[in-house]
């Protein structure tokens, strides 16, 4: 007899070979299409990441699991596969017409689902609900097939979506895993960093408003860890707004490598981010990121650094004034 955890976990592998399947019928030739050329991933990319299809009928997978195999529907319901019906009874499928992509705990159980729309329907990614197995908030897209590169090159890499990790990884690049568009919790930073022994973690968020918010939040959740030089956190920016997925349809892995090795430590970013657009001839605005910069390096506790970063930003700040250089050294 299965404890009602191994139940789930039994329900969701078996879904994700359904939606494996049906991805491979007839009826997947849209979604396999849009994998192909939408997305340019080969047959052994889709197979390691267990892609599938979710069919487009109301009772595809209900019928499948309730009625073919006796799965207990509270169960199925549970598993977040089923809707019950507003105000009448039974149940339909949550995920209908998508692409489906198996979110893995870190032993590579399937615990979850995003169902991607294969067009331009609302919303873009259905995602499976919380529960008692899928806690967002632990849950790192990818980790599983990670894990062990994450060790071997003691790096990780943090990107926000899906096909962010799934084009890395066709590119050769194994050692990423996503954050699935949340903020990134202390959970999922304590996951991560059991894998890399120098914990040394690069950010590639989204080149927008939203990416640059995940940034924010993921520094200001290590940022005590890093200002005591426990934690090493680069932040990786690619050009043209793009995200991972996009910038390796035009460019080379190389390419993306070239960038990785040439990411700012999370402060020489957040000094160049202060100091982006402005005037600093206007003395409100000099004044304004020079208040900004002694905060930001008012919390280094390392005396040595504090020192280099305080000369470094004293020469950003004066332009070539050395008397106001000199000043500077001592203000900030
Ligand atoms: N996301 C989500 N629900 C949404 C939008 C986004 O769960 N409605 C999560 C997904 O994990 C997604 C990630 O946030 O992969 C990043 O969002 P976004 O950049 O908008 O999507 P992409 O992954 O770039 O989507 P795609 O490349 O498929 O267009
Ligand atoms: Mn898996
Ligand atoms: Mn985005
Ligand atoms: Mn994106
Ligand atoms: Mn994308």
């Amino acid at each position: 007899q299965l404890s009602q955890r191994d139940q789930l976990y039994e329900i969701l592998a078996v879904t994700a070979k359904f939606f494996e399947h049906a991805l491979h019928q007839s009826q997947g030739a849209i979604a396999l299409d849009y994998l192909r050329t939408k997305r340019k991933l080969s047959p052994e990319i889709v197979q390691q990441f267990q892609l599938g299809y979710a069919p487009g009928g109301w009772q595809t997978l209900y019928g499948y699991l309730v009625e073919q195999k006796r799965y207990p529907v509270e169960q199925v319901e549970q598993a977040g596969l089923l809707v019950p019906r507003q105000g009448g009874s039974g149940y339909y499928d949550r995920f209908r017409d998508r692409l489906m992509i198996p979110i893995c705990d870190v032993q590579g159980r399937v615990i979850g689902f995003g169902g991607r729309a294969l067009g331009d329907e609302q919303p873009k990614y259905l995602n499976s609900p919380e529960g008692d197995l899928f806690d967002k908030g632990k849950t790192l897209y990818g980790l599983d097939l990670a894990k062990g590169a994450i060790a071997k090159r003691d790096e990780a890499i943090v990107v926000e979506g899906y096909f962010d990790v799934i084009a890395l990884h066709a590119a050769g690049i194994t050692n990423v895993v996503a954050s699935m568009g949340t903020a990134l919790t202390q959970g999922q930073i304590k996951q991560l960093l059991r894998y890399t022994e120098s914990k040394r973690i690069i950010f590639n968020f989204d080149d927008d408003k939203a990416g640059q918010k995940a940034a924010d939040r993921a520094i200001g959740e290590l940022a005590d860890l890093a200002y005591r030089g426990e934690v090493q956190v680069r932040i990786l920016n690619l050009p043209e707004g793009k995200d991972p997925d996009e910038f390796l349809k035009a460019h080379s892995p190389s390419a993306y490598q070239d960038l990785l090795q040439d990411a700012p430590l999370w402060l020489d970013w957040q000094i160049q981010k202060l100091l982006a657009n402005k005037d600093l001839s206007q003395p409100d605005q000099f004044h304004a990121s020079t208040q900004a910069i002694a905060q930001l390096l008012g919390s280094l506790p390392n005396a040595t650094l504090r020192t280099h970063y305080i000369h470094r930003c004293a020469e950003l700040l004066s332009r070539g004034n050395a008397r106001l250089a000199v000043q500077l050294e001592q203000d900030l």
